[in-house]
């Protein structure tokens, strides 16, 4: 594999700053990543002995599995952190966590915080590259990246494109990273959900709010079906779980008033019945688990534009 340009930054924070260039250049490198990841021997050398650290303070199936998919494809070498059996339990700082990963001679670190910031409070005390892989409220940027290259993959160009996300806006890191990327790209986004959950000013980033699914999903091209964040909610936004899936849950019956190729999306986990019916989530318009697969490639894309091709800076 030849070196290609690599990104601007050492770090990948979020998709607010992210050029659109570099936006597009991860896009692309995806789809040869996902080549190779297609291939019956999924190994290339171009990361061989470069050291990548998952440390995640928050749970997580497909981002931290991913990320380790990813890494071990590019030859490098992978450790996790497991933050609940490490010495944060004896009080140790992040900045003083990061700082002694980075003595070891670390190359990057994927970190998932509950804090929104703390990716960048990372990045700024180490000279090694930052990955956030959820950072609060604030942002999801590989979740975003997968989802655009999901979209792209199944639909070609975004411009123009309405995508609809629908859920909890308010808590959805999710959420903000795919309105950032997706507006770079020229998408036509509409944010739905219960005024509760919709958080104030959110039109000031160019989205359109709406507080009514059935309008918005007859002309969708995408719905991307946010999760009901039970987890990270003071409790009394909305009436309760049944009510939420009758008012906002993407059901068959809901689907029959949408474009025949809509297409579902959902960044996981699911809650069966509550935010999508489970027809719906193994039917024939949902994309959820190609998104998956698709994280892979991103991930490895990111991994090899940060740490194997040439910085720009
Ligand atoms: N979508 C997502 O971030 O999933 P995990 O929490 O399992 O990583």
């Amino acid at each position: 594999m030849n070196k290609v340009k690599g990104l601007i930054s050492k770090d990948l924070l979020g998709l607010r700053e992210l050029p659109e260039s570099d936006l597009n250049l991860i896009l692309k490198t995806a789809t040869s990543m996902k080549e190779i990841f297609m291939r019956p021997i999924r190994r290339v050398p171009p990361l061989l002995a470069k050291n990548i650290i998952t440390l995640f303070y928050e749970p997580s199936t497909r981002t931290r599995t991913s990320f380790h998919m990813a890494a071990k494809m590019l030859s490098a070498n992978t450790t996790n952190i497991a933050v609940s059996s490490s010495s944060v339990k004896k009080g140790e700082t992040l900045i003083d966590t990061v700082k002694n990963l980075e003595a070891m001679g670390v190359d990057a670190i994927i970190i998932r915080h509950k804090m929104a910031g703390a990716a960048r409070l990372v990045a700024e005390n180490i000279k090694g590259s930052v990955i956030n892989a959820g950072d609060g409220f604030n942002e999801h940027p590989t979740q975003a990246l997968l989802d655009i290259f999901t979209m792209q993959e199944k639909k070609g160009e975004i411009e123009g494109k309405k995508v609809v996300i629908v859920g909890d806006i308010l808590h959805s890191r999710v959420a903000r990273s795919n309105i950032w990327g997706l507006k770079k790209l020229g998408a036509k986004v509409t944010v739905v959900g219960p005024p509760t959950l919709m958080p104030k000013d959110i039109e000031k980033l160019g989205v359109h709010v709406s507080y009514n699914i059935d309008k918005e999903i007859k002309d969708a091209d995408f719905v991307n079906v946010l999760r009901i964040q039970l987890e990270r909610q003071e409790g009394g936004l909305f009436p309760s779980l049944e009510e939420y899936h009758k008012l906002f849950g993407i059901t068959s019956a809901r689907l029959k008033k949408a474009k025949k190729d809509i297409i579902v999306m959902h960044p996981g986990p699911l809650n069966r019945g509550v935010e999508i019916s489970s027809e719906v989530a193994d039917g024939p318009y949902n994309v959820i688990l190609d998104q998956v697969t698709n994280g892979v490639a991103v991930r490895m894309a990111i991994l090899f534009l940060l740490l194997g091709g040439k910085f720009r800076r």
